[in-house]
């Protein structure tokens, strides 16, 4: 671990796993295969035009659970997952937590030595905050943080 996040915790934050984004080239074949196949209950469909993508979220589970599964589609041919699904195929995106204070969760990011990609919190999909954080500084994985939006 990276030693300065070791003055860092333990924390009080309530983490949790808002969602794990999966890349799919087609969002219906993603619900058939998610929902139907695989029996998550579908909550929404969205269009994220400023992503350029059309997003499911289903469940990751019945009793409760905050925690999403969001299959990102591209609606054309710019943007981040078109890339992405161009370069690598349909996969694993990225795991989004969910974080109450994005401004405190950036600086503790920046203090840690974790680059962000954003300077600043973008609108995500259902009217989130985002901002995601460099892959290289989080063993690979593109990790996303999200709040809840001033709406
Ligand atoms: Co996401």
């Amino acid at each position: 671990m990276n030693p300065k996040l070791e003055n860092l915790l333990p924390s009080d934050l309530d983490g949790h796993v808002d969602h794990i984004g999966v890349a799919v080239a087609d969002l219906q074949a993603g619900i058939a295969l998610y929902r139907d196949l695989l029996g998550l209950e579908l909550e929404r469909t969205e269009e994220v035009p400023q992503e350029n993508v059309q997003v499911a979220f289903l469940k990751l589970d019945r009793s409760g659970g905050r925690g999403h599964l969001e299959l990102l589609a591209p609606m054309g041919e710019g943007g981040n997952i078109a890339a992405f699904i161009a370069k690598r195929g349909p996969g694993l995106h990225h795991v989004a937590m969910a974080v109450p204070d994005i401004a405190a969760a950036m600086e503790r990011c920046r203090a840690a030595g974790i680059r962000l990609l954003d300077d600043k919190p973008r609108p995500g999909a259902g009217g989130k905050q985002i901002v995601f954080l460099h892959p290289k500084d989080c063993g690979g994985v593109l990790v996303e943080m999200c709040a809840p939006g001033d709406g």
